[in-house]
């Protein structure tokens, strides 16, 4: 999508849509008001009508998109304005989007640019014969606004956070014949053109590390896991202590000799969402240079049935020493992120960490499809994160970690286990991987209920892939992390 501000009296490109963001209430004029009046369009949020070929204008298109009231819009109400604007033409054949805001100051204009950014992600590279219609037709969108040098710097850093997020995007959406543990750390060592390090940590590594957590999960899979480490030094200090970023990537998750039923196990390849968020936040803090020296650690493995596959009832030492039975395979995120949280703490001494993982199918049955749950052990790491989820829109929940409830991962022969049984199934889980933490400050997302929307009730996410967690975080080292 080719991004343009634009003056308000600049002239128009031939076959263009043109979108007007209206308050609701906003006094129209002539033909619109007619129009609008001929369809209970009110101006409230979510609205939208469409003229075509509108009387006195150059215009193939007008399409009115509601911004509701005038005292609740904000930059984000821009910002989603403008991306149902796009969805509302991307399949009208014009190739020409421009947008008008009823507050198109600098900062507006490049939230609207970002929301079309966002919104106009797609993910065909699989597809060979889809019909032309079917397929988007804007390939250039212009935000008018009163202020186009200020809009131009301030979409610098957005344009970075939009790139990433597709970045992320494509991670998720590939197929797991595609995107296994190798491939998926080759296109995170591509990276390294951003001014990033990537470091790649292979199972001969592991096994000298003592990861047999990781390592167990991996083993019935012919694919070799991977460890991935990225590293971003953008402070001034090189030597400040840096924050620390964990993923779960679990590339597919068959459930292993616990096997998962079938119907809906293709869902499974996006099992890897967190660390694809990881990898996300590490693209848009070195493509935005943000001041912050921070760590990205990414468990990448496979979780499959084999001849050789771990099973239930094995002990598995972890890279920490402590011992874990396995009550059931598929509880095998908890296991990837303890060797890889203990390792993060062990080489990097970070200010704290926060995991990302799809963790558990019991977030979901606890917060729905909208809000991914929130652990801390910390309430000033918990507060920062809840900003951040306020000032993103990346919804989340603060979840508890009640010490009661440790007792539910102890295990009769081993120094625990690796479920705790259904009730508070999240909870434990995340409990599971605070026993790794060493002590540092520490939080922990489950997104098994953000990573993936279909259908998707967000403007900004197309249905797929979410990204969710990029933004946020970003938002989060932003507000307070950057010196
Ligand atoms: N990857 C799943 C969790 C998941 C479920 C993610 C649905 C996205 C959508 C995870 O590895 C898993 O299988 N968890 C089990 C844990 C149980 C065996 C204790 C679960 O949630 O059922
Ligand atoms: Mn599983
Ligand atoms: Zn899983």
């Amino acid at each position: 999508m080719d991004i343009q501000f634009v003056a308000a009296n600049a002239a128009l490109s031939p076959r263009t849509a043109l979108a007007r963001i209206v308050f609701e209430g906003a006094s129209l004029d002539g033909s619109v008001a007619q129009a609008a009046a001929a369809s209970r369009f009110t101006g409230a949020k979510g609205q939208s009508l469409d003229i075509l070929a509108p009387a006195g204008m150059d215009a193939q298109r007008l399409v009115l998109i509601g911004a509701g009231k005038k005292d609740a819009y904000d930059a984000m109400g821009a910002e989603h304005a403008a991306a149902s604007a796009y969805n509302a033409v991307k399949l009208s054949g014009l190739e020409t989007l421009r947008v008008e805001l009823p507050n198109g100051g600098g900062t507006n204009a490049a939230r609207a640019a970002l929301g079309v950014r966002l919104a106009s992600y797609r993910f065909d590279k699989y597809r060979t014969k889809e019909p032309a219609e079917k397929k988007p037709s804007i390939t250039k969108t212009e935000v008018v606004s009163s202020n186009v040098d200020g809009a131009l710097a301030d979409f610098v850093p957005l344009a970075a956070l939009a790139d990433a997020t597709s970045f992320t995007r494509d991670l998720v959406s590939e197929p797991p014949n595609v995107l296994y543990p190798g491939e998926y750390a080759r296109r995170v060592k591509a990276l390294e053109t951003l001014g990033l390090e990537v470091e790649i940590l292979g199972e001969p590594e592991m096994m000298k590390l003592g990861m047999g957590l990781l390592l167990a999960v991996g083993q019935g899979s012919l694919r070799e896991s991977q460890l991935v480490v990225i590293k971003w030094n953008g402070a001034d200090d090189k030597k400040a202590q840096p924050i620390a970023f964990v993923g779960k990537g679990v590339c597919f998750d068959t459930g292993g000799i616990s096997i998962k039923p079938a119907e809906n196990m293709e869902d499974m390849k996006w099992d890897m969402g967190g660390s694809a968020a990881v990898a996300g936040l590490m693209h848009v803090l070195a493509g935005r240079k943000a001041k912050v020296n921070a760590i990205g650690i990414l468990g990448l493995v496979e979780n499959m049935p084999d001849g050789n596959a771990y099973r239930p009832g094995d002990v598995l030492t972890s890279m920490s020493g402590q011992t874990i039975e396995v009550i059931n395979t598929d509880a095998e995120g908890r296991l990837v992120l303890a060797d890889a949280v203990w390792y993060c703490q062990d080489r990097f001494k970070p200010k704290f960490m926060v995991d990302l993982a799809t963790l558990t199918g019991a977030i979901i049955i606890a917060l729905g499809n909208d809000y991914a749950g929130c652990y801390a052990n910390n309430d000033e790491l918990g507060a920062n994160l809840m900003a951040a989820s306020a000032s993103s829109g990346e919804l989340m929940w603060r979840m508890p970690l009640p010490a009661a409830y440790d007792k539910n991962i102890d295990s009769m022969i081993a120094d625990m286990k690796n479920t705790g049984g259904r009730p508070g199934g999240s909870i434990t889980a995340a409990m599971f991987i605070q026993r790794f933490t060493n002590g540092v400050p520490w939080a922990h997302l489950d997104i098994a209920s953000t990573a993936w929307k279909k259908p998707s009730s967000v403007p900004t996410i197309p249905d797929g892939a979410t990204a969710f967690g990029v933004r946020l975080l970003n938002d989060m080292v932003a507000q307070k992390y950057e010196i």
